[in-house]
C-alpha cells in the first residue's frame, strides 16, 4: 500500500453484526487490485434525518461521515435490499450526504453489490440506488454489475466468502471500479 492509492469508502447498508453485505466489503477489502485501498465506515450512529436537526447543526456522526465521503476516490456500497428498496439506514445516509453545502456525492465514482438471503441477489435495490444517487450526480459504476444470492451458500460460517464464482465477480467490479475512477478524473 501507498499514499498514492485510491481511498476507497466501503459503506454497509445493514446494521446487523452477521451482516453478508459487511462481510462482502471485507472480502472486496482482500480482493482490491493494487492501487487501491478499502476503508469501512459506519453509518449505524447517523440519527434519522430531520430537517430541524440540520438547521440546528449538522451532528457529529453526520460531519465525520461527510468527510469520510466527500475525502474518498470512490465508494464502494454493499447493501442488502428491504422489501424491493433500499433499507433505511443507507437512505438516511445518502440523505444526509446529500444536504448542502457541497453535497458529497457530486461526481463521486460509486460501485455497488449486493448481497441477499434469497435467490435473486438484490437486482431491485441496485436500481433503486442507482435512481437515487444519479439524481444527485453520482456517477455510478454502469458494469459489471453483481448480485449475490444465496448468501448463506457463499460464505462460511465465520463470514469468509468462500465462493470462486463469487470472488471472481467481485474482483471483475473492482477493477472496472478502478478504470471509471480514472476514467472520471480524465474528464
Ligand atoms: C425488512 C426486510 C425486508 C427484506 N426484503 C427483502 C427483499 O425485498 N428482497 C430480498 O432479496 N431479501 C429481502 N430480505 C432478506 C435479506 O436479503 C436478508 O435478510 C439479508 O441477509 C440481509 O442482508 P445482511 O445479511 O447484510 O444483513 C429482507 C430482510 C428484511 C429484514
Amino acid at each position: 500500500m501507498s499514499d498514492n492509492d485510491l481511498k476507497i469508502l466501503g459503506i454497509c447498508g445493514s446494521l446487523r453484526k452477521k451482516s453478508f453485505n459487511m462481510a462482502g466489503l471485507r472480502a472486496a477489502g482482500e480482493l482490491m487490485p493494487a492501487g487501491m485501498k478499502l476503508e469501512i465506515t459506519s453509518i449505524a450512529d447517523l440519527p434519522m434525518y430531520n430537517q430541524d436537526v440540520y438547521d440546528a447543526g449538522m451532528p457529529e456522526p453526520v460531519g465525520r461521515f461527510r468527510t469520510e465521503v466527500a475525502q474518498a476516490d470512490g465508494v464502494l456500497i454493499a447493501s442488502p435490499e428491504y422489501n424491493f428498496a433500499v433499507t433505511p439506514a443507507l437512505k438516511n445516509a445518502i440523505d444526509w450526504g446529500s444536504r448542502p453545502p457541497d453535497q458529497v456525492w457530486q461526481d463521486k465514482p460509486i460501485a455497488i453489490f449486493s448481497c441477499t438471503a434469497g435467490p435473486v441477489g438484490g437486482a431491485r435495490v441496485q436500481y433503486d440506488l442507482r435512481k437515487i444517487l444519479s439524481q444527485i450526480w453520482g456517477l455510478v459504476l454502469p458494469r459489471p454489475e453483481v448480485f449475490i444470492g444465496n448468501s448463506a451458500s457463499k460464505f462460511d460460517a465465520e463470514l469468509h466468502l468462500t465462493d470462486e464464482t463469487t470472488k471472481k465477480f467481485l474482483t471483475d467490479l473492482l477493477v472496472g471500479f478502478k478504470a471509471w475512477i480514472e476514467r472520471v478524473r480524465r474528464k
